[in-house]
């Protein structure tokens, strides 16, 4: 036996594990609650813009007006790429870096070593704020240039003045986004902002925890988040209403998927035992919104709710974030392969706010593993 590691024993996937204090935010699973600070975060996303709930991560409290002019003003001007990350991003669209998350985080590592982010450890917390907001601000704007090239169009440069969401949509689309897209696109991004410990943000801690700067920090946490079990298939939720097509044929759909072995994508979750509070939300936004896609929308979660009671009975198979999530971007006029960069989008505002507040009281994150092979010679 490896008697070096004799000691305490971490469950897998750490679950149920306190591994920090944070005074960010938190989710309560059995209560189906999630708060960002001291504000329920659904309420936030239904009254607040990004710019309000941005500043209430990285600055502490909800801003007063000219707090947030200033802090508007100031990610607006943020948002501007630099003319040789700009000029770097065809070649990366062109390699293939525009249809998923692998392009913004290549062109967000590119942008950090451009403008010579170095380990933290060496910086003022003023360099560190404002590190912290540029990456934030900046992240719309690359992944709206990448995927334009990928579509062989010219890159649409930001407008300061503009709030994000709305910036972002203009320079995804080409068009003058309706302020009914904005608004609900604004209410997925407050949303999705922070959730917890999840994989991401862990990551984000661990990785400023050695030193390291922040904008490897915020690269390795979208790698993260790219996997289909965290943020990486957003859109397989939409393909699958696609695939059914009609609500009489969710039922059959459904079994068959269930009898073989199949997820119903968009439903379950590690923390939640009730619905997720951030999809009833999305369901109501997408009824705002409305559309064919949504009354099929409404329809199918029922049947696949009953079968997944009927399939698992008691454990509490519910709706996630990620299905009315799906219907929402789709119909703000989001192509699929930018859900995941979007998501990427609104939760570097958490990563970068768990990033600093791990600084603030950093120890190296280094846990241990126990040896179970052979023996050594
Ligand atoms: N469809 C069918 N069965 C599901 C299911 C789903 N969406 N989610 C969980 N289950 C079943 C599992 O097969 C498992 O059954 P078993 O005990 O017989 O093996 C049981 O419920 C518990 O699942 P488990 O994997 O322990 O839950 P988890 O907490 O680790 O997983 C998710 C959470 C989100 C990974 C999981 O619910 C899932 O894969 N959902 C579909 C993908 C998705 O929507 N992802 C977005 C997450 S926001």
């Amino acid at each position: 036996m490896d008697t070096t590691t004799a000691g305490w024993t971490a469950p897998p996937g750490l679950e149920g594990v306190v591994v920090a204090e944070t005074r960010i935010g938190s989710v309560r699973g059995e209560e189906g609650f999630y708060h960002y600070g001291p504000h329920p975060a659904p309420a936030l996303a239904e009254r607040c813009t990004t710019e309000e709930v941005w500043h209430l991560l990285h600055r502490g409290h909800l801003p007063d007006s000219d707090e947030l002019d200033r802090f508007a003003a100031t990610t607006g001007r943020l948002r501007a790429l630099p003319d040789d990350v700009a000029s770097a991003l065809g070649p990366i669209a062109a390699i293939g870096g525009s249809q998923s998350l692998a392009g913004p985080r290549t062109a967000l590592s590119l942008l950090a070593a451009a403008e010579g982010f170095g380990p933290w450890l060496d910086l003022s917390s003023d360099v560190i704020h404002h590190q912290a907001v540029r990456l934030v601000a900046v992240l719309p704007t690359l992944t709206a240039s990448l995927w334009r090239l990928g579509q062989g169009e010219d890159p649409i440069a930001p407008t300061p003045d503009r709030p994000l969401a709305e910036d972002y949509l203009r320079m995804v689309t080409g068009s003058e986004p309706l302020p009914q897209h904005v608004r609900a696109l604004e209410r997925y991004l407050v949303l999705t902002i922070d959730h917890g410990f999840n994989a991401s943000t862990f990551t984000a801690r661990t990785v400023t925890s050695t030193g390291a700067d922040l904008g490897s920090a915020v690269v390795a946490a979208m790698g993260a988040l790219s996997g289909p079990l965290h943020g990486g298939a957003p859109s397989l939720a939409l393909d699958m209403l696609q695939q059914i097509g009609r609500p009489d044929r969710a039922a059959a759909w459904v079994d068959e998927a269930l009898a073989g072995g199949r997820r119903i994508m968009g439903f379950g979750h590690r923390v939640y035992r009730t619905e997720d509070p951030r999809s009833a939300l999305l369901k109501q936004t997408a009824i705002e919104l409305g559309g064919p896609i949504v009354d099929l929308a409404i329809e199918v979660e029922g049947t696949i709710l009953e079968a997944l009671q009927r399939h698992r009975p008691g454990r509490e198979l519910r709706t996630n974030v990620e299905y009315y999530a799906g219907v929402v971007l789709h119909l703000v006029g989001l192509p699929e392969e930018l859900f995941t960069p979007t998501f990427a989008i609104s939760r570097n505002i958490g990563w970068t706010a768990h990033a600093i507040e791990q600084m603030e009281a950093n120890r190296l994150i280094r846990p241990r593993a126990r040896y179970v092979g052979p023996p050594p010679d």
